[in-house]
């Protein structure tokens, strides 16, 4: 079975953006492929060197993982820094990853601008540690943002080099294929955009039905339509989308014909849909507050999880060190 893997910032909790895109996709691979998800917690070093509490914030990320049905039975799900051999193969790859090529990536530029007195080496080679990532596991497929493309021409061109240098043909290049370009994509309700936590304007799983009224009623709209059959601007464009994703089809037909007739009322529609999102979030709330209430069976979760992970790269790990010439 062909091997994906893929890695979650353990940053912030997910919302109905994240749920509709990485998650459900990751539902889907698990069926399909032999995936490895982890958190990657050793990342989030390069930015904030102290994390506070990043075992809580690990754990709560897991949690909300498994909420959604990623099923540790199907997937390997796995805490980064539970896997010590990662780290030796970034190191392999850092010996052969260069100054330039480095600092010409764009996420990198970023950063030195964004923490210009924190311009640090993890920074600088987070390419090989993602290339690390990926490759202990010999990952074929990548699902990543498109913004991690440049990450991803990095990881390939990584694999490549080991074989090149050792002359082996040892890592397959990783092709990333992107989920955006297949992912449902959730709109802001601010008027434009689409749902993000930098935007702001996220509804989260874990949100109780109060807070999600209370976004819901706040979304952007306009007077409403005055010609039958307008095309809707998209603040008003944006709250049809998220009712074509979370409520019934009878729900989104009704609003939509009274919009068409000019006779909208976008309370009465906002009521509805914030009606059908609490109807979504609420099991997924509850079981995210069960299993976070659950630390043995985080713990088991991330133990087996780990084993199996670190099994996986143990093995691509002997066989680097023979192939470099180390003792087995
Ligand atoms: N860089 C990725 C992000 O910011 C996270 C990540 C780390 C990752 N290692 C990875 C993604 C390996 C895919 C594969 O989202």
């Amino acid at each position: 079975m062909e091997i994906v893997v893929s890695g979650i910032r353990p940053t912030g909790n997910l919302h109905l953006g994240n749920y509709f895109g990485a998650v459900k996709s990751f539902l889907q691979l698990q069926n399909e492929y032999n995936c490895f998800f982890f958190i990657a917690d050793w990342h989030s070093l390069t930015t904030h060197p102290h994390p506070d509490n990043i075992r809580k914030s690990v754990k709560v990320i897991l949690a909300e993982y498994l909420a959604c049905g990623i099923d540790p039975e199907k997937a390997t799900i796995y805490i980064q820094s539970d896997v010590r051999e990662v780290a030796e193969l970034y190191l392999y790859l850092n010996m052969n990853a260069y100054l330039g090529e480095l600092e010409r990536v764009t996420s990198f530029k970023d950063k030195v601008r964004q923490q210009p007195d924190n311009v640090n080496a993890g920074l600088l080679t987070y390419p090989s540690l993602m290339a690390a990532d990926i490759i202990i596991h010999k990952a074929v497929k990548v699902p990543v943002g498109k913004d991690q493309e440049q990450n991803m021409e990095m990881a390939r061109r990584f694999a490549r080099r080991f074989n090149t240098i050792y002359g082996v043909e040892y890592f397959p290049e990783p092709a990333s294929f992107h989920l955006s370009e297949k992912a449902v994509k959730v709109p802001g309700l601010d008027g434009s955009g689409k749902m993000g936590k930098s935007e702001g304007n996220a509804i989260y799983l874990i949100d109780d039905e109060k807070t999600i009224r209370k976004k819901v009623m706040k979304a952007v709209t306009d007077s409403g339509p005055t010609e039958p059959d307008s095309v809707k601007p998209e603040p008003v464009a944006n709250l049809f989308t998220m009712m074509d994703i979370v409520s019934s089809k009878e729900t989104y037909d009704y609003f939509n014909e009274k919009y068409n007739a000019c006779e909208i009322r976008y309370g009465d529609m906002k009521k509805q849909l914030a009606e059908d999102i609490c109807t979504f979030c609420a099991p997924v709330r509850e079981r995210i507050l069960d299993i976070i209430a659950d630390d043995d069976y985080i713990d088991k979760v991330a133990r087996t999880g780990a084993e199996k992970a670190a099994e996986s790269a143990a093995k691509t790990i002997r066989e680097v060190r023979r192939i470099i010439g180390f003792r087995p």
